[in-house]
């Protein structure tokens, strides 16, 4: 069978059926011929199209604070968010800003972003220690499945922002119950993650300009209504064990559970934000 050969014995020896391209394995230089064109011819592709690899590779670590965002685009505080103080402790402007279509999103209404979103919350993770981080999501319809926050990280919504919640339970993940119930909620066992969770954070906003987060969240209730739901369903929002929070100017709406829901968090401060419950607007059974 294939032995390696006893002139080279880091080649191994052609299968049986010698095929023509089987002699190239015999001779090393045409290997590194070959090798060397083919890096070279995938170095310049790589910078021919700079935007497909950005998107699916980490951000460059050492871009500028402030250089990407689009002007107005707030990277701190907004200045009335002062009522906060004493709830909200504010730190400095984040030094990155990226926007979630470095990541590949795409606002379409149609395409998934989930892996948009873990990924770059898992990119932006690594500013915690280094001034934080912003994410930016662009006017457009964001459809994802659950995704974390990070520590230091603002999700900023712009005009227009939706982050639209999946309709497939599959992209809700199910997480332990909370120590505190037990058990999920409404079905024993686990329950599903909030479509935005957070465990263990501390300083994280949740801003922009009147953006919103629609749980498309009619079908879940739906499985209620007809009891067919096999596991507590999910909020919007759910930071668990965290401190220095803030959500304002955004909006929630048509949640399958509940829109906001801090649990043994500290320091937070809801403020300027409109919850439109699909509870309400649904026909009542
Ligand atoms: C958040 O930033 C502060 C400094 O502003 C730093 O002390 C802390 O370690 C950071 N936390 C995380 C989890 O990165
Ligand atoms: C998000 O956090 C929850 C709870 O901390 C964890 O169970 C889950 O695996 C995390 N999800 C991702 C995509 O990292
Ligand atoms: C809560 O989060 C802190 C970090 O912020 C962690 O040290 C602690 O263990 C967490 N507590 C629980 C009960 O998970
Ligand atoms: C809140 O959102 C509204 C609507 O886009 C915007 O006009 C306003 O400037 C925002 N407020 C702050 C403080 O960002
Ligand atoms: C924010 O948006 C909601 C619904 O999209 C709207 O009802 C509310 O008036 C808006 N608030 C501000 C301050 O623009
Ligand atoms: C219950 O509602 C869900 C969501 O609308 C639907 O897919 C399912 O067919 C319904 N099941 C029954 C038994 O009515």
């Amino acid at each position: 069978m294939n032995q390696p050969s006893e002139t080279h014995p880091w080649l191994i020896d052609p299968p049986p059926d010698n095929k023509p391209w089987t002699h190239l394995i015999a001779r090393p230089t045409w290997v590194v011929v070959a090798l060397v064109t083919t890096a070279l011819v995938g170095l310049s592709l790589i910078q021919a199209v700079p935007s497909v690899w950005t998107a699916v590779a980490e951000p460059p670590p050492s871009r500028p604070a402030g250089e990407h965002p689009p002007a107005g685009i707030l990277t701190s505080l907004p200045a009335d968010a002062r009522s906060c103080s004493g709830f909200y402790r504010p730190g400095p402007p984040r030094r990155v800003v990226f926007s979630i279509k470095e990541f590949g999103g795409v606002g379409d209404g149609r395409t998934s972003n989930t892996e948009s979103f873990r990924r770059a919350v898992e990119s932006l993770r690594r500013y915690g220690e280094e001034g934080g981080a912003q994410l930016n999501v662009p006017a457009g319809r964001w459809l994802t499945g659950s995704f974390n926050l990070t520590s230091n990280f603002t999700l900023y919504l712009e005009e227009g922002a939706v982050i639209l919640g999946s309709q497939d339970p599959k992209e809700w993940p199910l997480i332990e119950p909370l120590p505190s119930y037990g058990r999920g909620r409404e079905r024993p066992g686990a329950r599903h993650i909030s479509l935005i969770h957070g465990n263990g954070l501390s300083d994280v906003v949740i801003t922009g300009n009147n953006g919103s987060i629609d749980g498309q969240g009619r079908v879940w209730w739906e499985l209620w209504w007809n009891r067919t739901l096999e596991h507590t369903r999910g909020h919007l929002l759910e930071l668990v064990n965290s401190s220095n929070i803030l959500i304002y100017n955004v909006t929630f709406l048509n949640s399958p559970f509940w829109n906001v829901h801090p649990v043994y968090c500290r320091r937070q401060c809801c403020s300027k934000i409109c919850y439109c419950s699909g509870t309400t607007s649904f026909p009542k059974h």
